[in-house]
């Protein structure tokens, strides 16, 4: 019989109702939920695995461990609330699947893992592509040196969000929540995997991301309804001295724009969503410069919550999930690094107001355009004339 594993979620209205469908759909031998830390009144009628197993509801983990204890916690609740939910969760003997990111500022990431050594528990971090199984084959290949050194990484994701999803809770689009740092964006949010990824993809370690020298950013804002930006190009480079461009936003006129990436190694290079001639193909394959094709799409990439299962076999094993607290640094260092950088509120002749479906959406005209453009060429759009007179 496998160790019972027992389950402590923290927040499941929100992306943490993911965690408790899995465990309700998918019947995970040997995993209890023991209990659930929600502020939601009628938590109970949202999932009847609540009645069903009897799962006892808090409001807070303090109260929890009050009676119960628990082998993983998965914090999954708004992104001020995860350090101190985390210290406790530790504090309690738990370890830790939170969701990113980790914290809002480097300085606590930098005390999370302080506490991961005192309390000898692990934090693992829910950016779910560094759990992918072809995204490690291609991080092992990479280590490896079959690529040669690396020399440059970009990418382009953005997803057009109106304003349901800025109503859909207190804390979204907003720089700081009861005096506490939040910056939330679509660069710390819903796009922040495909930056997070490539400082996890540079790491010189398989649990490692590369942190970050430099950053340099220009964060532009469409809707006025929201505190920050919606729209932001991001030039920064790594401690090892590689260049890693990201654009990314919420204010597009399109459904959305990408993921695509390019990384440039000295022997090759790493594309995500190449179009080989019957659309984008979202996979990773690298091509070398000697004509050599390693198509990771072929690799099975795991399950959907890879990240959660992960968490469990480490709990089983006392190992360490691959994406540690330290992985989650580099995004931090470029979220605090921006959130300094003053936001250009986008004049009203580059806006346009889109309602569609019951939403309306406040974008940018011709940011598609830009930021292609940007990506392709690897510039601000500053220097390419955009917000000039229209
Ligand atoms: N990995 C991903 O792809 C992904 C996607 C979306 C969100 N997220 C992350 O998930 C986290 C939650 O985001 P969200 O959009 O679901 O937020 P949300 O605010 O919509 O939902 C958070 C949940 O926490 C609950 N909650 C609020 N205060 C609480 C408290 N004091 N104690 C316990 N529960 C409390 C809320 O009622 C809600 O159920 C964030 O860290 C976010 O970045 C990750």
């Amino acid at each position: 019989m496998k160790q019972m594993v027992r389950v402590l979620l923290l927040g499941v209205c929100g992306y943490g109702s993911n965690y408790i469908k899995e465990i309700s759909e998918r019947d995970t031998p040997g995993v209890r939920i023991e209990g659930i830390c929600e502020v939601v009144p009628n938590v109970a009628d949202l999932y009847p695995i609540i009645r069903e197993q009897n799962i006892p509801i808090y409001k807070s983990p303090e109260e929890f461990y009050r009676e119960h204890q628990a082998d993983l916690a998965v914090v999954s609740t708004p992104i001020h609330l995860h350090y101190q939910q985390i210290v406790t969760c530790l504090q309690n003997g738990s370890n830790v699947l939170t969701e990113k990111p980790v914290c809002t500022s480097v300085q606590g990431a930098r005390k999370l893992e302080e506490l991961e050594r005192q309390t000898g528990k692990f934090i693992s971090v829910g950016y779910q592509l560094n759990y992918s199984r072809d995204v490690l084959a291609l991080k092992q290949d990479i280590l490896s040196g079959k690529f040669g050194k690396p020399v440059s990484m970009k990418a382009l994701h953005a997803m057009r969000r109106g304003d349901k999803y800025y109503a859909r809770n207190g804390w979204a689009g907003r720089i700081a929540v009861n005096n506490c740092a939040v910056n939330d964006s679509p660069f710390n949010n819903a796009c922040a995997h495909q930056f997070q990824i490539m400082t996890f993809l540079l790491g010189d370690r398989m649990d490692r991301a590369m942190e970050l020298a430099r950053v340099e950013a220009e964060p532009y804002k469409a809707n006025r309804h929201v505190e920050n930006f919606d729209a932001i190009a991001i030039h920064a480079e790594t401690v090892n001295r590689v260049p890693v461009w990201y654009f990314t936003a919420h204010a597009l006129q399109e459904k959305k724009l990408g993921p695509v990436a390019e990384y440039r190694f000295e022997k090759g290079t790493v594309y995500f969503g190449r179009d080989y001639g019957s659309g984008p193909k979202a996979e990773y394959v690298y091509e070398g410069d000697d004509g050599t094709v390693t198509d990771y799409g072929k690799i099975a990439k795991g399950e959907r919550l890879q990240k959660f299962y992960d968490a469990i076999q480490a709990v089983r094993t006392g190992s360490r999930p691959v994406c540690t607290v330290q992985c989650a640094i580099p995004h931090l260092e470029a979220v605090e690094q921006i959130a300094r950088i003053p936001i250009v509120q986008v004049p009203e002749p580059w806006m346009q107001d889109l309602h569609e479906e019951d939403d309306t959406f406040h974008t940018i005209k011709d940011l598609q355009k830009t930021f292609t453009w940007c990506y392709t060429h690897q510039e601000m759009p500053s220097s390419v004339g955009f917000l000039d007179e229209k």
